[in-house]
């Protein structure tokens, strides 16, 4: 253990880091909650857009033990003492058991950030979930993990709690979708390594709730929090793995960009961006997103990075880098169980051009190795 002044002391200059990256924030204004107040459910692209309905897909069902079918929810949050957080809670739930009769192949975890200590939990838990909601959506892998939505219409308040004993971190905290949501593609369906897949996401949903980390309750600061919630399903998996950048621009705009190497050889790079007004636009990206800061995983001896370049092929040449701060070091953002399967999560500060302007942000990079 540090001693308390030398470990406030490397908080501080931590945190002077993170500002540092990002110009001349302060530390109490990270990141920002969402902007607009509309129910995601009652907006106009997402009830008469081109788009499937989001209420009747939360809870479907696949039939392939290789596909998809994700709940991804990552919330950045700022306690009521000030400490900010990056948590990371996930459930897929497909078929896979013996005989295709149950849900043998599914699993759950977390990933649990610390930016002023620099401390990193995480778990990836296969299991069987013990209960899939008939009336509303509900996913439920015992005590350890919940996902379920306070309202009828399956989107407008999502809860999730979570107990990862292994991890020493329980979570009970509550998203409320808000503004447009953002369909990659533009219309929530789209190539995803061998077939057509679907995703949409809440790019900025209303934060509440609590959570415990190694003995230690914080309180979420709804004004200082927001939550992404991603939601995917498909009958496969790119077998070629994929990068994943959900960036989250401080002057409200969010891009969903995808990389993906797809079974036929071609590579498919593309990026959704939401505007705060609720427009759409699809964009094509240069699939070289030029990896560096590479850094080796102690658990598993694989190989990550903590930096990209992103460049958007657009008509201004729009240019976001992605910089995990510290992550060389630190190395936050893997989870696993052991060394035959892994995926990474980065906490990611962006900054760069977007359409001629500068533009500066945050969220994470997901690594997903080849098969
Ligand atoms: C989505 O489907 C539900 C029934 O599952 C229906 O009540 C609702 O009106 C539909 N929403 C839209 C936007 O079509
Ligand atoms: C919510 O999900 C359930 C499945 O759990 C489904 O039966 C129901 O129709 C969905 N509600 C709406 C409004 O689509
Ligand atoms: C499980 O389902 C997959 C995909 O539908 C199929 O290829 C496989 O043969 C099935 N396995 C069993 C044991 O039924
Ligand atoms: C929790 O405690 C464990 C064991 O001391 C440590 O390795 C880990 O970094 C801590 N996690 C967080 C997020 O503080
Ligand atoms: C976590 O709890 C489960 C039962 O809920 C138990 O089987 C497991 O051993 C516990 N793990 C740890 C690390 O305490
Ligand atoms: C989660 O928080 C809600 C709202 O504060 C509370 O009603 C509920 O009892 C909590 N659930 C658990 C399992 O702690
Ligand atoms: C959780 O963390 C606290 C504080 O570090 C420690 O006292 C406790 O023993 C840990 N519990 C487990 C199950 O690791
Ligand atoms: C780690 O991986 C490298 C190759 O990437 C290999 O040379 C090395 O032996 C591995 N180390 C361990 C401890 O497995
Ligand atoms: C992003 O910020 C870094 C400094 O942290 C700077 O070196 C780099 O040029 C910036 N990138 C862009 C595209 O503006």
């Amino acid at each position: 253990m540090f001693p308390k002044t030398l470990c406030s002391l490397w908080a501080l200059s931590s945190c002077h880091l993170i500002i540092g990256a990002q110009g001349h924030k302060t530390d109490n204004d990270l990141w920002l909650p969402p902007a607009s107040t509309e129910p995601s459910i009652k907006n106009p692209y997402v009830t008469s857009g081109p788009t499937y309905n989001v209420s009747s897909h939360q809870a479907i069902r696949i039939q392939s033990t290789t596909g998809v079918n994700s709940h991804w929810v990552g919330q950045w949050i700022t306690t009521t003492e000030n400490l900010h957080f990056v948590l990371i809670s996930f459930s897929d739930v497909i078929p896979g058991g013996p005989g295709n009769s149950t849900d043998g192949g599914s699993a759950n975890g977390c990933l649990v950030y610390s930016l002023d200590s620099g401390s990193f939990s995480s778990s990836f838990v296969s299991g069987t979930p013990t209960a899939v909601g008939q009336d509303r959506l509900k996913i439920q892998f015992g005590e350890q993990y919940e996902l379920h939505s306070l309202t009828d219409d399956n989107i407008s308040e999502i809860s999730v709690i979570a107990n990862f004993n292994g991890s020493n971190f329980s979570l009970n905290t509550t998203f409320q979708p808000r503004g447009s949501l953002l369909f990659n593609g533009g219309s929530g369906s789209f190539y995803w390594g061998s077939v057509f897949n679907h995703g949409w996401a809440s790019p900025a949903s209303y934060t509440t709730g609590t959570f415990t980390i190694n003995g230690t309750t914080h309180i979420v600061d709804p004004k200082r929090s927001t939550t992404w919630y991603d939601r995917q399903w498909g009958e496969e998996n790119p077998m070629q793995g994929w990068h994943w950048l959900p960036i989250q621009l401080e002057n409200g705009i969010r891009i969903s960009t995808w990389v993906l190497p797809t079974e036929q050889g071609a590579l498919k790079a593309f990026a959704t961006a939401l505007y705060p007004n609720g427009e759409q636009e699809v964009v094509s990206v240069n699939p070289d997103i030029k990896p560096s800061d590479v850094w080796v995983s102690p658990n598993t001896n694989r190989t990550w990075y903590g930096s990209f370049e992103v460049s958007f092929l657009d008509e201004y040449n729009s240019v976001i880098m992605a910089i995990s701060p510290d992550v060389t070091s630190r190395k936050f953002g893997e989870a696993s169980f052991g060394s035959a399967f892994a995926f990474c999560d980065s906490f990611t500060l962006y900054n760069g051009t977007w359409k001629g302007e500068s533009v500066r942000g945050w969220g994470i990079v997901e690594q997903w190795p080849a098969a």
